[in-house]
């Protein structure tokens, strides 16, 4: 038998993205909680990264402008999360790197995301630069704005 280890990506519905926005951004919260506003939206897109056909990670990208960092074409990044037993492999900086290629596609110069403060090291390793300072969001925890000049 022939055992592939190759991460596939690829573009999929929202509903698919909860087996992994569930446990690991929603834990110990109903299903209902995995939907975010904008979810359906024909500009939304969201991204699904599989390990032998298995979901593994998961990433949103919304058009959304930010308040501070203002460009017309800005999408921002939601509902990053990656399984727990491949997390540390490299699979968030391949949808990064994924997502980033597709919104250049598009025309889109600027990407942004309210990070947990413990992804901060991660969006810094991927060419990402905070701005403003840590606030907290219900439930979730604290964060602080991230963004990267796509071009
Ligand atoms: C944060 C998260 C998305 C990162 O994805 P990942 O697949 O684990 O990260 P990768 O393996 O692709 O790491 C890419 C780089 O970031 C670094 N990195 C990742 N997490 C890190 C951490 N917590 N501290 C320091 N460096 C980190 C890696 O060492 C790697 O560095 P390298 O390129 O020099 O090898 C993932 O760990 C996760 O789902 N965490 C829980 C949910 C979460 O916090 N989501 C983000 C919400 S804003």
């Amino acid at each position: 038998m022939i055992t592939e280890n190759k991460i596939c990506l690829k573009l999929i519905s929202a509903k698919k993205t909860y087996p992994v926005r569930q446990p690991i951004l929603r834990a110990n919260r109903p299903i209902s909680s995995c939907k975010f506003t904008g979810d359906d939206l024909e500009t939304t897109l969201h991204i699904g990264a599989y390990l032998n056909s298995g979901i593994v990670g998961v990433a949103t990208l919304l058009q959304a402008q930010n308040s501070t960092i203002l460009d017309a074409s800005a999408y921002q990044l939601r509902g990053m999360a990656i399984s727990d037993e491949q997390q540390g492999k490299g699979v968030g900086k391949k949808i990064i790197t994924y997502a980033e290629t597709i919104l250049k596609e598009k025309g889109v110069l600027l990407l942004w995301m309210n990070a947990r403060e413990s992804a901060i090291p991660f969006y810094t390793k991927c060419g990402y630069t905070k701005d403003g300072s840590i606030f907290d969001i219900d439930k979730v925890g604290p964060h602080i704005v991230m963004f990267k000049k796509l071009n």
